[in-house]
């Protein structure tokens, strides 16, 4: 039985493991003062979301669409100011709380480096001038 097979999810453990890293990664939010001021105070409900989502992006069952829908996930992050810094700084709290929740190599690098590319996706604010993102 070749330990390698299945899901990202299932190779990471599946929902416990979700939990951490959500949990984790929030509380690194709530403490970035890039990140901090675009978030509600209250992340009980953005946390709840992101458990769905992740788990469907890491192949999971598909629980974040059976809820809300298609992702859409640029569209839905419209309405917040993602800067380049911004994506920067949610990237450095995603790369602790993955390791915070014990997610081993080679997973960990595997999962960062699809988070890094929707990560850029996000951006949609430039600098004016330059045209470069802010
Ligand atoms: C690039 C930097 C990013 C920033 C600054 C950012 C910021 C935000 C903010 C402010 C919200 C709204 C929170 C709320 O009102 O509850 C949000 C929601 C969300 N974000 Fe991000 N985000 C970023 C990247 C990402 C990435 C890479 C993913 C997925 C891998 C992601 C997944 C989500 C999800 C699933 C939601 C909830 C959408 C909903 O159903 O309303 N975000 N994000």
């Amino acid at each position: 039985m070749s330990e390698i097979s299945g899901s990202l999810y299932d190779q990471i453990g599946g929902a416990p493991t979700v939990t951490k890293l959500v949990n984790h990664f929030y509380n690194l939010v709530a403490k970035d003062p890039d990140l901090k001021p675009i978030f509600p105070d209250d992340l009980t409900e953005t946390k709840e979301k992101q458990t769905l989502f992740l788990t469907q992006f890491l192949g999971g069952p598909t629980l974040y669409t059976d809820t809300h829908g298609h992702p859409m996930l640029r569209a839905r992050h419209l309405p917040f100011p993602v800067t380049a810094k911004r994506a920067g700084a949610w990237l450095l709290c995603m790369e602790q709380a993955l390791q915070c929740a014990n997610i081993e190599e080679p997973l960990r690098q595997i999962i960062f480096d699809r988070l890094t590319l929707t990560a850029h996706h996000m951006i949609n604010q430039w600098d004016e001038e330059t045209g470069s993102p802010s």
